[in-house]
């Protein structure tokens, strides 16, 4: 049920959320039609990296789970197309095996989507927003859009590993005076809450708010910048192994890695590809496409080492002057475009230091957007989890494999962020939009 935080938690009505939810997978599917109609059908079913699907995989995957979630659960309607669930089932077949199937075509594809849409659309129009589990506060609605930007952010990672003349253009962020403010921050000591019981679309892995106890710590203010990483890179830190975790060692020597993904040095100046274009990488802006054995790596190199993910959503969400946990680093508002980096309207970070209405109330920046935060932790359930609605979005993934991200890149949609939110990865995986900041101990 809504409101257990605190008395003071803000308030859900069932019509606003209805409103929202129509919304929001409106702006899904305005996003998808972007990421899939600015290539032509040879482009949409080739596998453009090992790692990724090709995009009709991904067109066709949002309209089916719609359609499981929305369609078959919710609704009690029978399967449309029971014979292509298996193709877009993500645990029957791995990414790498994706264009070998009898995928539907691009305008197939489509045309499922939409008809999937429809129908859904009549459903929300109808839906009990109280009383069963699955829809209260329109939770499968607003599940199934977040979903849907899921795959939208991962269209946009595809688009930057594809080879070829550029598709996609946004304008610039503005560009921000060099941040003057200081480098990190004093956290306090104590308790905080950290995860929501609260918040109507949070995902399993968010739930249940519990109370943690964090020691005091410094952060870094902003991410680390591509300067800043230029500095580890130039002093060696590539080619000195006691910087890194002995995995990490051993994967950057047998792959030959030398600097962030996309990178390319011309023994002048660093250079990287962007979508099709290629610029000299900007020095004040966050730096992207790092793996953890590489954010890692660097953390102990400067003499630091990476937040846990409790320590990170201390920073984002305790307010020093309240008592409780709010929903964002700038209060329980919902994200506007002054308070960070959301949403694909810009497909780049903007330097750091930006957004100072966005800021936590210690003067810690650019928490929510910009660049995925790679943590030191690992992807754990929080005591009191509970699988819901499927064991496959989260539970089949706890565990030491894989290390927790947060904050969100300028690549997620607001609906798919919050100062809970929890994303997971490989420590050798580069090609997300990851970055990360630092963190110390208080020396006592
Ligand atoms: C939460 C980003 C790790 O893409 O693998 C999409 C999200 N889950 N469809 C992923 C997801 C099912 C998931 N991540
Ligand atoms: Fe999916």
């Amino acid at each position: 049920m809504l409101g257990a935080e605190s008395p003071r938690e803000p308030a859900f009505d069932a019509e606003s959320l209805r409103e929202r939810a129509l919304t929001s997978l409106v702006t899904a599917r305005e996003r998808t039609a972007l990421l899939t109609d600015c290539v032509d059908e040879p482009d949409l079913t080739a596998q453009h990296s090992p790692l990724m699907s090709p995009l009709v995989w991904d067109l066709a995957h949002i309209g089916n789970q719609e359609e499981l979630w929305l369609l078959r659960t919710v609704a009690g309607r029978d399967a449309m197309r029971p014979e292509i669930d298996s193709l877009y089932d993500a645990f029957e077949h791995p990414r790498s095996e994706r264009p070998t199937l009898p995928l539907l075509p691009p305008a197939e594809a489509r045309a499922y989507a939409a008809e999937v849409r429809g129908r859904a659309l009549d459903v929300l129009e109808g839906a009990a927003f109280h009383g069963t589990r699955l829809t209260e506060a329109g939770f499968a609605f607003g599940m199934i859009a977040q979903h849907e930007q899921q795959h939208d952010e991962t269209m946009l990672i595809t688009h930057q590993l594809r080879t070829g003349p550029q598709v996609l253009t946004a304008p610039d962020p503005e560009p921000a005076p060099l941040f003057a403010g200081p480098a990190e921050v004093l956290v306090p000591g104590g308790p905080f809450t950290m995860g929501t019981s609260s918040e109507p679309w949070a995902l399993d892995n968010e739930r249940p708010a519990h109370r943690r106890e964090v020691a005091p710590f410094h952060i870094d203010t902003t991410p680390v910048s591509n300067a800043a990483y230029q500095a580890f890179i130039e002093d060696g830190g590539y080619d000195t192994e006691r910087w890194w975790a002995p995995e990490g060692w051993a994967h950057i020597r047998k792959h030959s890695i030398t600097a962030p993904l996309f990178w390319h040095g011309d023994g002048r100046e660093w250079l990287r590809r962007r979508f099709g274009v290629t610029e000299v990488v900007p020095p004040d802006e966050p730096v992207l496409h790092v793996s953890w054995y590489e954010a890692d790596a660097y953390a102990r190199w400067a003499g630091r080492r990476l937040p846990t993910e409790a320590e990170w959503e201390k920073a984002a969400r305790h307010d020093p002057a309240g008592d409780r946990s709010t929903r964002y680093p700038w209060g329980d508002a919902d994200p506007a475009p002054e308070h960070a980096n959301l949403g694909q309207r810009h497909l780049r970070p903007a330097p750091v230091g930006s957004y100072p209405a966005g800021e936590s109330p210690l003067g810690v920046r650019q928490l929510i957007g910009d660049v995925w935060e790679w943590t030191a932790s690992d992807f754990q359930p929080y005591p009191g989890f509970r699988a819901f609605p499927y064991k496959e979005y989260s539970e089949v993934f706890f565990g030491p494999e894989y290390k927790v991200l947060r904050g969100g890149s300028f690549a997620v949609d607001p609906v798919a962020c919050r100062g809970t939110f929890r994303n997971w990865d490989y420590p050798i995986r580069r090609q997300i939009f990851s970055g990360f900041r630092t963190a110390r101990s208080e020396s006592v």
